[in-house]
């Protein structure tokens, strides 16, 4: 844990938002697998663990603003857990690691918020992403399980939103930790991934690096020589000389908070024919997009930089044509980056994703897209110091879509279809790293991974 005094002043900022009212955070559970006592990881809840410290399962925490309070509930470890789980520290002491001195058990939580509506206090509560959360706030506050997240609130979401978005220095610490375990992972996959194995062999050696340094994964991984499919989670491929793998893996740090890095490994060793021309593509839009990261920019104009650089080299190469300004207007790019440039990455991957993307990502100043693509930006607003972005351009190939618009005749003024049809088992390419927001600029965190197309051939070979 970080010094309590951090979870203090985290607490104080949080409380100083409010005139009143009862903050109240959700602390997370284990999740079964197959039977109560066979469990998947156990992974805290991310704004929990921000305000309140305590890495541990069944906590809710209570922070009352009208009188000052502030409240973890929970129960202590009965001697029976302990017989099966061995010695464990009582709640108040895991408690005053996060500057926490009130605790209480959870058996005081029904009656102490029931006399809260009564008496007609706000209860801001977060929006849930667990079906067994929803069910405790329904049978906290009267709210059915399924309605909870209408009720959620939006002040309290804004206000959380507000801090957890600018990283202070022991932050950025933390994820550059998370950094040099990604590093690894990643210079081990180029090293490793050959031609006649399976991608799951390489997955298993990440998965076992990480494991072996003590953390976990930030997110399941990305490997597949179907770089095209923007989330592959299937690892069962041989891979073959002359193909592409995009490993986008990325490491948790001690204090969970995440790293998310992508590139993409050239298969035999060396990137061949047009594979160059585009990965080359895509280094450049990274490369243009990480220097236009500053205080003060719209990260919206930072993915459109990235799309019109991406666009003009696929005109070069003849797989776009017309006018490059209406082809991004209109989204016709879109056939080759159908995402967004990158998110806010912290203690999630996608940073307070379930907080809802309109209050991470958007305000008044910007409006989200409906256009395709576009409209899975998922950070348009704009940049601040201490923001942490990650930067992904790619270029994708997917044989559906090129078959969709080919046959509706989308864009024809602007996509080369003959030559869009000769590329349709290229797969995909994707470059990512995280880069912190600061005063004069911006800096690349964690030490270089390679990426320039000669370093990850010469480890590729190796
Ligand atoms: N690792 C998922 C993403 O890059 O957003
Ligand atoms: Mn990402
Ligand atoms: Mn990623």
């Amino acid at each position: 844990m970080f010094d309590a005094q951090v979870y203090v002043s985290r607490r104080n900022g949080l409380q100083r938002q409010f005139q009143d009212g009862l903050l109240l955070f959700l602390g997370n559970a284990d999740a079964p697998m197959n039977y109560a006592a066979n469990t998947y990881h156990f992974r805290q809840d991310s704004s929990f663990l921000y305000y309140w410290g305590v890495d541990d399962p069944d906590l809710v925490a209570i922070l009352d603003v009208d009188a000052g309070r502030h409240v973890i509930y929970g129960d202590d470890f009965t001697v029976d857990d302990i017989v099966w789980r061995g010695p464990q520290p009582t709640l108040a002491e895991r408690a005053a690691r996060a500057g926490v001195i009130e605790t209480g058990p959870l058996k005081d939580l029904p009656r102490l918020l029931s006399e809260a509506i009564r008496a007609g206090r706000r209860i801001h509560f977060l929006p849930q992403y667990r079906a067994d959360n929803a069910q405790l706030l329904e049978r906290l506050l009267g709210i059915r399980a399924e309605a909870v997240n209408e009720h959620a609130s939006v002040a309290l979401c804004r206000a959380v939103v507000s801090q957890r978005a600018i990283k202070g220095t022991e932050e950025i610490a933390e994820i550059e930790r998370a950094l040099e375990v990604s590093r690894d992972m990643h210079i081990l996959a180029m090293r490793m991934a050959r031609a006649g194995m399976y991608e799951r062999e390489v997955v298993g050696a990440m998965e076992g690096l990480v494991a072996a340094r003590g953390v976990a994964m930030a997110f399941p991984v990305i490997f597949s020589v179907h770089g095209e499919t923007l989330h592959n989670h299937y690892h069962g491929n041989r891979m073959e000389a002359g193909q592409m793998t995009v490993n986008d893996s990325g490491a948790e740090s001690p204090l969970h908070y995440a790293s998310d890095i992508t590139r993409t490994i050239p298969i035999g060793g060396r990137f061949e024919g047009p594979q160059r021309d585009l990965y080359q593509a895509v280094h450049r839009a990274q490369k243009k997009a990480i220097e236009a990261v500053k205080p003060g920019v719209r990260f919206r104009d930072v993915h459109l930089l990235a799309c019109r650089s991406l666009a003009e080299d696929l005109k070069a190469i003849g797989l776009m044509k017309g006018d490059l300004d209406a082809a991004i207007e209109q989204g016709a790019h879109g056939m080759f980056f159908q995402c967004g440039l990158g998110h806010m990455l912290g203690l999630d991957v996608h940073d307070m994703e379930g907080l809802g993307e309109q209050h991470v990502g958007y305000d008044a100043s910007v409006l989200r897209s409906t256009q395709f693509g576009l409209k899975s930006l998922r950070m348009a607003r704009t940049l601040e110091p201490g923001m942490v972005m990650t930067v992904e351009p790619g270029i994708y190939l997917i044989p559906v879509l090129i078959d969709r618009w080919r046959a509706e005749g989308k864009f024809a003024e602007f996509l080369d279809y003959d030559a869009i049809e000769r590329f349709r088992a290229f797969g995909g390419i994707r470059l990512e790293d995280d880069v912190l927001v600061t005063e004069a600029g911006n800096r690349v965190l964690g030490q270089p991974i390679p990426i320039e197309m000669e370093e990850v051939e010469a480890l590729a070979r190796q």
